[in-house]
C-alpha cells in the first residue's frame, strides 16, 4: 500500500479494492493510462489560509472587467445557486435546472459587461487562483511520460487555461473541454460558444465532438479527479474502460457529504489542499515509486 494512502486526509471505502485496481493499472503500463480531472477546486485550492479561493468565474466576478452593481448581482447568484450545488438532500433531478439556471444568469450578466479578451490575462494575474500544492508534479511528470491529462470544467475555458498557463503547467499533452467565450472581431465577449457545459451534464456527449476522443480510446486505463459527484461520469465517454480510480476532494459540508462521497469515490481526499496522493498515485502508476 503506498504510504500517502494512510494520509489522515484519506478515506477509503475498500482498501482492498484499491490496492487491486491500482496494481492491475499499474500492470498495464503508462502508455495505456489517461487522466480526466475537473478543474475548480480540484485542480486548484479550495481554501487558502481559512479564505475561499475563487473559482473560474469567480476570477471574472471579482475582477476590474466587472462593474459593481454586476458584481452584486453575480455574488447573488452565488449566495443563491452555491448552497443548493452542495446540498445533500436535494436530488441531481432537482438541482438540475437549477444549475442551468444559474450558469445561464451568470453568463448573460457576464455578456453585458463587454470583457475585452485581451484583459483577461491581467485579470488573472491580479487574482487569488491558486492551483493546489504539487501542481508542478503532477502536471510535469504527465508530460514527460506523454499522459494525456483531459481537463473537463463547467468553469470557463479561456480563463483556466490562463491559470496553467500563467503557471508554466500548460503543457501540450493538456486538453481542456469546458465553457469558452466567444469574442465579436474588436474583441468584445458577445457570447458563449457550444453547447454549455455545467456540473452536471459531464459525459460523453461533449467528449465525443471531440479529436480528442480516438486518442483516448486507446487508453483503457483512467485517473479521475473530481470534487462534485457530478464529475464521476466526465470518463462516461471513454469505451472500453478497463480499470478507473475515482478521486474526489471533499471540500466542503464534509459531514452531510461524506456518506455519498465515499459510496461513489474510490479515495475521498476529506479538505485535503494538496495533490499529494494524486501524485503519489500518478508516481506508482509510471514506475517511479
Ligand atoms: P466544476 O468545478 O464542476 O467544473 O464547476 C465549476 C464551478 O464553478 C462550480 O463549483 C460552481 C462554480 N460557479 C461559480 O463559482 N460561479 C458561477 O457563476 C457559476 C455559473 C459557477
Ligand atoms: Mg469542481
Amino acid at each position: 500500500m503506498l504510504p500517502e494512502l494512510s494520509n489522515p486526509s484519506v478515506c477509503m471505502r475498500d482498501p482492498k479494492r484499491v490496492q487491486e485496481i491500482l496494481e492491475s493499472m499499474q500492470k498495464a503500463g503508462s502508455n495505456t493510462l489517461q487522466v480526466i480531472s475537473d478543474f475548480d477546486m480540484t485542480l486548484t485550492r479550495f481554501a487558502y489560509n481559512g479564505k475561499r479561493c475563487p473559482t473560474c468565474h469567480n476570477i471574472l466576478d471579482n475582477s476590474k472587467l466587472i462593474s459593481d452593481d454586476c458584481k452584486e448581482k453575480l455574488k447573488n447568484l452565488l449566495d443563491t445557486y452555491y448552497p443548493i450545488e452542495i446540498d445533500s438532500t436535494r436530488s441531481v433531478d432537482e438541482k438540475l435546472p437549477l444549475m442551468v439556471e444559474w450558469w445561464t444568469r451568470a453568463h448573460d450578466l457576464l455578456v453585458e459587461q463587454r470583457i475585452k479578451k485581451d484583459l483577461l490575462a491581467s485579470a488573472v494575474r491580479e487574482s487569488e487562483a491558486m492551483l493546489r500544492d504539487g501542481y508542478q508534479l503532477f502536471f510535469d511528470h504527465l508530460y514527460e511520460h506523454s499522459i494525456p491529462l483531459l481537463i473537463f470544467s463547467a468553469g470557463i475555458g479561456d480563463i483556466l487555461e490562463e491559470v496553467i498557463r500563467q503557471a508554466g503547467v500548460f503543457h501540450p499533452n493538456v486538453k481542456v473541454f469546458s465553457n469558452y467565450m466567444d469574442f465579436d472581431e474588436s474583441g468584445v465577449l458577445k457570447a458563449f460558444k457550444g453547447e454549455l457545459i455545467h456540473i452536471y451534464n459531464k459525459r460523453e456527449g461533449a467528449l465525443l465532438n471531440t479529436g480528442h476522443f480516438q486518442e483516448l480510446r486507446t487508453r483503457p486505463n483512467v485517473l479521475l479527479l473530481g470534487d462534485s459527484l457530478g464529475d464521476l461520469t466526465m470518463a462516461d465517454g471513454v469505451q472500453d474502460i478497463e480499470n478507473i480510480l475515482k478521486i474526489g476532494f471533499l471540500n466542503d459540508k464534509v459531514e452531510e457529504r461524506k456518506q455519498s462521497y465515499m459510496d461513489s469515490y474510490d479515495i475521498v481526499l476529506i479538505k485535503d489542499e494538496t495533490l499529494e496522493v494524486s501524485n503519489a498515485i500518478m508516481l506508482y502508476l509510471t514506475g517511479n515509486k
